[in-house]
Formats: C-alpha cells, sequence, structure tokens
C-alpha cells in the first residue's frame, strides 16, 4: 500500500479510534499512521478482524506508531491512566448492520448506547492539554438510519427523525444512533467538547464483508463464486455508496475544521444508484455468470419488515466544511473489494477498469 508523507504543517497526534479493526476503523487508523499521527485502538473484534489492521501492525501504514488494545471500549478507557490523553478521538465502535441488529437487539442497543456514554465521559473528565486545549476534539460516527422513514429527498442533518414503532427491532439502532447523537451534541453545549457527528450513509471498499447484511460485499463474493446475487424486493430501492478511501480521510478533515464543531455533517456520495442496478454493476464489471435473484423482503429479514426505497444526502455542509470530492468511481471499488475478498494468489478478478 502506497503511504501518503506525513504532511509538515500536521503535528504529531495522539489518537483514539474506537473500532479501529473494523471495516472503516481500520482504513481512518492507516490513513492517521500515514499522516503521521499515533493511535490508540480499541476493539474487542466483536465484528472487527485483526487482519484489517495487518499493513498498520507491519509499520507499513506511515510512519505514526500504532497500539492495539483488544477490550471493549468502558473496559478499556477505564484501565487507561488517569493522565492518558488524547488530541481527536474517532468512535467508530458499534453493533453495527440491519441483520446483526434483528439477531442480538439487546446488545446492538446497549453496546451503541453505553460505549458512546462511557467515551464521552472518558473524553470530558481528561486534564486539559499542555497547549492548553481543554477536551480532545471527537467525532462520534453516526449513521443515515436515524432519516429512518423521512420522506424528503435528498435528506439534510436538519430535517426530521422519522422511526417506526419500538415493536419492530429494525429501528432500534437507528434509535441507539439518534441517541449518541444527543449525548455527543449535549457533551458539546453542556461541557464545550469539539464534538462532531458524521452522518455516514453507505460506505463500501475493501476489508467489508457481508456477514452482517451489507449489500455490496453479499454482491461480490455471490458474484466471484458464481451464486445468485440476491435482491430484496423489487430491487427498485436506490442506494448511494461512497468509497471508505474517500471516507476515512474526511472524518479527521471534519475533526480539525472548527466550523464543524457541534454540528451533525452527512458523509457519503450524492450518486444514486438501484439495489437492481447495482447488481447488474457488479455482475458486469466483474464479468460474473452469476444470475440475479429476487428474494421478499419477509424471507430475506421478517414479516413486516420495513425498508426504505430511497436514501440520498445533501452534501453541501460536509462540502462547505471541508470541501469534500470522492476521487474512486463506484467500478473501482467493486474490483478492490473483489481483489480483498478473494482468496490470497486467485488472479485479479473482473475486467480492466484504468484508475
Ligand atoms: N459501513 C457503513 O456503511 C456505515 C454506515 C453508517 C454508519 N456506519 C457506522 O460506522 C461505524 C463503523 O462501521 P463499520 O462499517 O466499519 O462496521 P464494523 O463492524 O466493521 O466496525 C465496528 C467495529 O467496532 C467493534 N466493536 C463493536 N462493539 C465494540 C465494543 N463494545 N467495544 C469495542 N469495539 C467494538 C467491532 O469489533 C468492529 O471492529 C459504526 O459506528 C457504524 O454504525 C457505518
Amino acid at each position: 500500500m502506497h503511504a501518503p508523507p506525513a504532511q509538515a504543517a500536521d503535528p504529531r497526534r495522539r489518537c483514539l479510534v474506537t473500532g479501529g479493526a473494523g471495516f472503516i476503523g481500520s482504513h481512518l487508523t492507516d490513513h492517521l499512521l500515514a499522516l503521521g499521527h499515533d493511535v490508540t485502538v480499541i476493539d474487542d473484534l466483536s465484528t472487527g478482524r485483526r487482519e484489517n489492521l495487518a499493513d498498520a501492525m507491519a509499520g507499513r501504514s506511515g510512519p505514526g506508531r500504532l497500539r492495539f488494545i483488544e477490550a471493549t471500549v468502558s473496559a478499556a478507557l477505564a484501565a487507561l491512566g488517569p493522565g492518558e490523553r488524547f488530541d481527536m478521538v474517532f468512535h467508530l465502535a458499534a453493533a453495527v448492520g440491519v441483520k446483526r441488529v434483528l439477531e442480538r437487539p439487546i446488545e446492538s442497543v446497549e453496546t451503541n448506547v453505553h460505549e458512546t456514554s462511557a467515551l464521552l465521559r472518558f473524553v470530558a473528565s481528561r486534564p486539559p492539554a499542555s497547549d492548553g486545549s481543554r477536551h480532545a476534539a471527537t467525532l462520534v460516527a453516526s449513521s443515515s438510519e436515524v432519516y429512518g422513514k423521512g420522506a424528503r429527498t435528498p435528506f439534510a442533518e436538519d430535517d426530521d427523525c422519522v422511526l417506526g414503532p419500538t415493536t419492530a427491532s429494525r429501528w432500534s439502532y437507528a434509535c441507539s444512533k439518534a441517541l449518541d447523537e444527543y449525548l455527543a451534541l449535549a457533551y458539546h453545549r453542556q461541557h464545550g467538547v469539539p464534538v462532531v457527528v458524521a452522518r455516514l450513509f453507505n460506505t463500501v471498499g475493501p476489508r467489508q464483508v457481508g456477514d452482517y447484511g451489507m449489500v455490496l460485499p453479499a454482491f461480490v463474493a455471490a458474484a466471484l463464486a458464481g451464486r445468485p446475487l440476491r435482491v430484496y424486493g423489487d430491487g427498485r430501492q436506490s442506494r448511494c455508496f461512497c468509497d471508505v478511501r474517500d471516507v476515512a480521510p474526511a472524518l479527521p478533515a471534519l475533526l480539525v475544521c472548527p466550523a464543524a464543531h457541534g454540528l451533525v455533517v452527512n458523509v457519503g456520495s450524492d450518486d444514486e444508484i438501484t439495489i437492481e442496478d447495482l447488481a447488474l454493476r457488479v455482475i458486469g464489471v466483474l464479468g460474473s455468470a452469476s444470475a440475479v435473484e429476487r428474494v421478499p423482503y419477509a424471507h430475506a429479514y421478517a414479516p413486516g419488515f420495513e425498508d426504505l426505497r430511497r436514501r440520498v444526502p445533501d452534501l453541501s455542509r460536509l462540502r462547505r466544511t471541508i470541501g469534500f470530492r470522492p476521487r474512486h468511481d463506484l467500478d473501482r471499488t467493486i474490483l478492490d473489494l473483489a481483489a480483498s475478498l478473494a482468496p490470497p494468489g486467485a488472479p485479479a478478478p473482473g475486467r480492466r477498469v484504468t484508475a
């Protein structure tokens, strides 16, 4: 992997990344190390994988130093020394994915709420830094799921969040992430913690796995294996997919932007594609012989499952604060994701795409 050189203008910072062995967290960790920052990762490996940090652990990601703590966020923070302090904190640890949330509803709600609360208490209780800054700049990863059933397109950060009934577990993920947002913003108002809430839309790319209900890696894995690509419902529901290698650098860029502090910011792409077209695109890009199979929602999840037809972010705030412009196109992402899912030594999948 090619690490960008450390930027002279960017002093070495002490960073904490919770969920840093996960899909997005590991790309963020690589990016921070490449910038020359020191990174502490806390991850309990519930859905994360040690292999995601292979480059970081081998010192290939960049000049920064990595410390890996395998534990839950609250346990790890409780064990850190009283003087231990970070300059930038990225809270990505969460119970993730609709499938996992439906299968393990208690764990999802408890993880997402308790661990965020523990993290924010930790940040607010640390002593001031030597440069006079009172609290670590702290980014809390939220999700486009908090918009719930909102019907507006595109979704802007101050739009209403419209969640379904508490009897449908599906909404507990959205609700737990909304509580995380309330907590983060409350720490900003009450204790002056420089907080950014990053409301992430569908993020995709290498290292993502389909085990927890993520659509693109599931399609790519099926296409590589010659199995049918299972499209839920009529396939006309649409999403916007952004490459993780565009999302990861946007997170520290937001944290060092004072204009973003105290704000919720949508992060993602606004390029919309239907799920059926996504399946056909995967098949085309990878030159797969797989077919598309339609699966009713009731079979895929549970009877009465509610999905959203469209989920498009309004990115004006993201563009205004950090001038965000994604650089990876979907075909490139599909190819690189396929390469990361293929067994070691397998020939490079798919037709040729120039970068
Ligand atoms: N991938 C997406 O499209 C997407 C979309 C919206 C929001 N998000 C948010 O981004 C963040 C990262 O998601 P991801 O896609 O990388 O998922 P992921 O499952 O790969 O990452 C989550 C990480 O958190 C770790 N973790 C879970 N509970 C923990 C705990 N109690 N203590 C310590 N570590 C714990 C897991 O082991 C994993 O490594 C999450 O907060 C998620 O809600 C992701």
